[in-house]
């Protein structure tokens, strides 16, 4: 069949369906591809390359849509595009049915096969062709560096000759897709980053990205199907502005993605708010699309309040980065495309048993197919939550303390036990000279041992080591020296001790402050 990707006609949609790796890879499944002259040419893809990669290109918009068999692109489609599709076409774009009521009936009535990319199942099997999180990661990315933009200061917290510079401390709410992608770049530029979400499961990916969770003590569950939130309660909302309330003084830089599905965004991030926040810090609303989660945001604009907080309401992102969108997008449309081409032989086969064609799909055979049944798996991104530790009594506490502290004493009294007998055996055997250097070893090893074992292994650097076993060197030969009859010898020796203890616990102290001046405040 054909694959034609249109120019999109979005004002400002600088993204493309089809690329030329992309095609590549569709050709194989017995399509062939055609692009619209100019369709990629502000993601950076020339007609050439399209040429190059065996892609027709076709001029004009009405050969396209005549000539091509399945139609995708990226944006819904409009009016004009709607009324070009017919009984023997399949189209393939985002098309949020939930909010596009007219447009469906629009497509039904053309008998046209629509597929939504937006609503693919958040489902492991179909997660190459999740449109929606391939574009909320580069929105989340691209929010990070809007928010650099707009900020007068470094991310990262520098020592430099002219100063200390704190770093930038960012405050993620939601952390969806866009979220954990937003958490990630903030931590990789060095920002001290916190995060939260409605729900809790999310806590751990949060901290192993580098980031801190705020917790909410709340015993509500929030969590949603197909890990999604469900709204939350009028109380849960006035706990979390409580907590916003107490962190919007302290942040330099606020990126909002709160969502629930099909709702208008939560507002989380009231004029209140910004008011609180510090004069040259950032918002970035990245559900500015759904309404925003801040009282200020312009979608599609950005402000700077009276108190010099600028906001950015963007609702184009991905588009911003239409090179990198539109690779991943055209390879999410490829995926989609080989799951309707089962064979491999340039056949679509819509096969409305398949969890994600049929979930997908908001018209087929003349029919609305939106909503769907429910996915038969179970969706992804929800980890098991985690279980809250037991609270123990200050008796059982100390119980559990008592029965640490017998373990670990019947550990040692065992080691001293087995070191003894050791000892005897040895004794028993060995001349009287060997004993003596035998036992000062054994001393040694557990001086040894008991001196460095609490240290923390940072502070073993090269450095701190050659100059340990230069002083450890000079307080032995003091050691030696001081059962001496000469006082001269008696005092040298012990200043020498003395001076080379000073340096193995100054080196130390000194070595911690070092490593205090490089942790994040
Ligand atoms: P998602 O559904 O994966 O994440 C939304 C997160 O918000 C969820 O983790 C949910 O638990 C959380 N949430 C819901 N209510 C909350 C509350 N009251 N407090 C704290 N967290 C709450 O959505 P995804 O894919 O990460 O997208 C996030 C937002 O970014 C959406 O609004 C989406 O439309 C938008 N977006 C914007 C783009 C742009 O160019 N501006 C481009 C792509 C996405």
């Amino acid at each position: 069949m054909k694959i034609g990707a249109p120019k999109e006609t979005y004002e400002g949609e600088a993204r493309v369906a089809l690329t030329p790796d992309s095609a590549t890879q569709i050709s194989k499944l017995g399509h062939t591809c055609l692009v619209e002259s100019g369709a990629g040419e502000r993601a950076g893809f020339t007609d050439d390359a399209y040429r190059q990669a065996g892609v027709e290109v076709v001029d004009g918009t009405e050969e396209l849509w005549s000539r091509a068999d399945v139609i995708v692109k990226v944006r819904p489609p409009t009016e004009d595009e709607a009324g070009r599709l017919g009984p023997d076409k399949t189209l393939i774009s985002f098309f949020y049915p939930g909010q596009n009521e007219e447009m469906l009936n629009r497509v039904r009535d053309t008998g046209a096969s629509v597929v939504a990319m937006d609503m693919v199942p958040r489902i492991s099997r179909a997660q190459k062709m999740d449109a929606l999180s391939s574009m909320a990661n580069i929105a989340g990315y691209r929010a990070v560096i809007e928010a650099g933009n707009n900020f007068g200061r470094f991310f990262t917290g520098q020592v430099t000759a002219a100063g200390k510079v704190p770093p930038a401390k960012v405050l993620v709410i939601g952390a969806g897709v866009a979220g954990l992608s937003a958490i990630g770049t903030s931590v990789s530029l060095g920002a001290v980053v916190r995060a939260f979400d409605v729900r809790p499961e999310v806590a751990e990916q949060i901290e192993s990205m580098g980031a801190e969770f705020l917790m909410l003590e709340f015993d509500e569950d929030q969590s949603g199907e197909g890990g999604y939130a469900k709204p939350a309660s009028p109380e849960f909302i006035e706990k979390e502005m409580a907590l916003f309330r107490q962190q919007a003084p302290e942040v330099d830089i606020v990126i909002t993605t709160a969502l629930i599905p099909g709702r208008p965004a939560p507002k989380l991030w009231p004029e209140e708010m910004v008011r609180l926040m510090k004069r040259g810090s950032v918002v970035v609303d990245l559900a500015a699309e759904q309404g925003g989660n801040c009282d200020l945001t312009v979608p599609g604009e950005k402000i700077v309040t009276d108190n010099g907080v600028t906001v950015v309401g963007y609702t184009d992102f991905p588009s911003r980065m239409a090179t990198q969108s539109s690779t991943l997008y055209a390879t999410n449309i490829r995926h989609m495309l080989t799951d309707l081409t089962p064979g491999k032989d340039g056949q679509i086969a819509h096969n409305m048993d398949d969890d994600v064609i049929r979930g997908a799909t908001v018209a087929h055979g003349g029919e609305i197919t939106f909503p769907p049944p429910k996915p038969k798996v179970q969706a992804i991104a929800r980890a098991a939550p985690r279980a809250k530790p037991k609270e123990l009594t200050p008796q059982e506490r100390r119980a559990a303390e008592l029965d640490t502290f017998r373990k670990a004493t019947r550990f040692q009294v065992g080691i001293l036990v087995a070191g003894a007998l050791l000892m005897l055996i040895v004794g028993a055997f060995a001349p009287a000279s060997f004993m003596s250097h035998f036992i000062v070893f054994v001393l040694a090893c557990f001086v040894g041992f008991q001196v460095i074992w609490n240290v923390s292994h940072a502070l073993h650097t090269p450095l701190m080591a050659v100059t340990n076993a230069i002083s450890g060197i000079i307080i032995i030969g003091a050691l030696l020296q001081i059962g001496s009859t000469s006082f001269l010898v008696i005092l040298l020796a012990s200043v020498s001790i003395l001076i080379a203890s000073i340096n193995i616990v100054g080196g130390f102290l000194v070595t911690r402050r070092m490593l205090a001046m490089f942790e994040k405040s």
